[in-house]
């Protein structure tokens, strides 16, 4: 599968499919990811997501379909896969027993940097992460948020050229939620391709140049954000009026602008409704309004939600569920 500009994307997943007994986690999915892009990988629990992700890394072998990453088959060359990605897996996999410092060193020497370099290495990534301040204390001190951010940094310490991220921000509060998208944002600028899973729409609308929507081990939607937005199709015009005896009023002007009845919240002041016209039928609301002096506090157009695209799309909300922090775990794979 080709990107929309035609060049070979860096991530590749074309209908990959993968059971576990009688649960099918992949039901042949496809996506790509184009050189020095952000693909999210949008969906509830269980949708398949990490499933998706171990196997880009080489970490499961899929029963079907097929995957490239930097131009390597996962299956066929996983050693070049490896070479090539750096991984935040779901679980954080930071070593409990050691300083945030020496996790950072240790993944340094593991990747073959001389002590030096590994340590000059993990000295910069404790201030990107601003975990300059506890990087001489036990990781099992630390908080969630914090070690998710020493797991990214962990994932960062050779600057691999693909980054695949499972849900890097949940668990962590907005303001370090804002801080790793401010990181994200600097890693694509400088040429990295990355994959990231969420559960958040608006992480994705944020971070996401192509988004592919998974429910249930399937692709139910892909393509930018404003791609899906508009494939919801219907912009909405809200309006709030100030004076809740104008309602009616303003309902009816409402329908001789629009050709049909706006849905009224009474206890809100507030009145939507459906418009295939954009502009042109936001201009004509005001003109009614203003021919029967309706005040209003407040209209727009707006565009639907990602939020309402999701539900639309796989019938159901996304889980949003916070998690504990991650359990101590072994070290991760040289992935
Ligand atoms: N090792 C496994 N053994 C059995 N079932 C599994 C295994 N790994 C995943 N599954 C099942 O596959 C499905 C997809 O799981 P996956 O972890 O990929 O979902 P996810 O989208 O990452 O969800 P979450 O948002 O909760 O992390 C789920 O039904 C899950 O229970
Ligand atoms: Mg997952």
């Amino acid at each position: 599968m080709a990107t929309a500009t035609g060049v070979a994307p860096t991530i590749r997943a074309d209908g990959l499919m993968k059971h576990f007994g009688t649960v099918k986690a992949l039901a042949g999915v496809s996506f790509a990811a184009a050189p020095g892009t952000v693909l999210g990988l949008l969906g509830p629990n269980g949708a398949g997501k990490t499933t998706a992700v171990r196997i880009l890394t080489t970490l499961l072998m899929p029963d079907g379909g097929h995957a490239e990453v930097a131009g390597y088959d996962v299956v066929r060359q996983p050693q070049a896969v490896r070479e090539r990605i750096g991984l935040a897996g779901q679980q954080a996999s930071v070593d409990e027993y050691l300083t945030g410092r020496d996790n950072l060193v240790m993944a340094g020497r593991l990747y073959h940097l001389s002590m030096k370099t590994a340590r000059r290495r993990a000295d910069e990534l404790l201030e990107r992460f601003e975990l300059a301040e506890a990087a001489s204390r036990l990781v099992k001190n630390y908080s969630g948020g914090m070690r998710r951010r020493l797991d990214l940094a962990t994932s960062l310490v050779v600057s691999p050229p693909v980054l695949l991220l499972d849900e890097p921000t949940t668990g962590l509060d907005p303001r370090s939620r804002m801080g790793m998208w401010a990181v994200i944002r600097e890693l694509v600028q400088d040429g990295t391709t990355l994959l990231l899973t969420t559960q958040y729409l608006e992480e994705a609308d944020q971070l996401a140049d192509h988004i592919a929507v998974i429910d249930l081990g399937r692709v139910v939607a892909q393509g930018s954000p404003d791609d899906l937005k508009r494939s919801v199709g219907g912009e909405r015009i809200d309006v709030q009026v100030r004076d809740p005896g104008q309602l009616g009023m303003a309902a009816a002007a409402m329908a001789r602008a629009v050709g049909h009845p706006p849905e009224v919240d009474r206890d809100v002041r507030r009145l939507t409704t459906a418009v295939d016209t954009g502009a042109a039928a936001l201009t004509a609301v005001v003109r009614e309004f203003d021919a029967d002096h309706v005040v209003v506090e407040d209209i727009a157009l707006r565009r639907p939600t990602l939020d309402e695209v999701f539900m639309k799309l796989t019938g159901h909300a996304t889980g949003g569920v916070e998690e504990p922090p991650a359990p101590r775990r072994g070290r991760r794979p040289s992935a």
